[in-house]
């Protein structure tokens, strides 16, 4: 294979960006091509029909348009409901966020309770307590769907009394008080919220975001299928939104604190008829 093409990732907007940023500090010589739905945004609400007609979209256009080595489903919703059906169809590494960030989560906990929060898809797919439990099944996990969280980090809303007040309303003391010491944000737009979601939950309560440890795993698939990227030459990022191109590189600029190249695109193309991929 080879191996100077790029990974792609993938999210319903801006969450899957947390992912990202880790990958670039971990992985520095690799060039990534974000596509995030904003368009379409927020997934979780959405039935699992109509995720994984929209995650295939975004996959076929990276497909013909990229050419990418390796996927990484950087959103939790569109993993539980696509992982499985993208790995036994595309002939690349495909990699998702949900067990990444499960196994961060066991090895953090010593009480041996975990919650997580996440889209309503994620949390009613059971996806997490499927991996935590394939881990460790003696492990207690606690679970809660925020809706209203995706909407507040599409807003760019990151902080403010506003915005805490709905993060502690959502939260409630479910997390306080119940022997939850690590708290999974199941959803890769949460990190965004994460200093308000802290603040809720309490100082004594680990925040797991799935991007450190599903970073690791790209790391480790590159190497182990050989797909290291060895030009030397600097690689050049690039983001595709299907929203409006400026909204994006305004938030994305400031949560990521570096200028981007980004560009809209319509996914009305890439259908499958067309590529027969999936
Ligand atoms: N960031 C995505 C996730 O991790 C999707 C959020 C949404 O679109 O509802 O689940």
């Amino acid at each position: 294979m080879e191996n100077n093409r790029p990974i792609g990732v993938i999210d319903s907007g801006l969450g899957g960006l947390s992912v990202v940023m880790e990958m670039i500090r971990q992985l520095p010589n690799e060039q990534m091509i974000y596509l995030g739905d904003s368009e379409r945004c927020p997934y979780g609400p959405r039935d699992a029909e109509e995720v994984r007609k929209f995650t295939q979209e975004m996959v076929d256009f990276l497909w013909i348009e990229h050419d990418i080595k390796m996927l990484v489903i950087a959103c939790n919703t569109a993993t539980a409901f696509m992982l499985e059906d993208l790995r036994k169809i595309l002939p690349i590494p495909v990699l998702g966020v949900i067990h990444p960030g499960a196994r961060a989560a066991i090895k953090k906990t010593t009480t041996k309770q975990i919650g997580v929060i996440g889209t309503s898809g994620t949390i009613a797919s059971q996806a997490y307590e499927k991996a935590l439990h394939g881990i460790d099944h003696t492990v207690l996990i606690k679970s809660l769907a925020c809706p209203e969280f995706v909407v507040l980090a599409e807003k760019g809303c990151f902080s403010g009394e506003d915005g805490q007040e709905i993060v502690s309303n959502v939260l409630g003391t479910t997390f306080q008080d119940a022997g939850v010491d690590t708290l999974i944000l199941g959803c890769t737009h949460y990190p965004l919220l994460a200093p308000m979601i802290q603040h809720a939950v309490g100082e004594h309560v680990h925040l797991i975001s799935s991007g450190e440890e599903t970073a690791r795993e790209v790391s480790t698939l590159l190497h182990y299928h050989q797909l290291e990227r060895n030009s030397r030459q600097q690689p050049h990022h690039f983001y595709y939104t299907t929203g409006s191109a400026t909204a994006f590189q305004q938030l994305a600029e400031r949560w990521m604190g570096a200028p981007i190249s980004v560009a809209q695109v319509s996914l009305q193309h890439y259908v499958k008829e067309q590529t027969g991929l999936l």
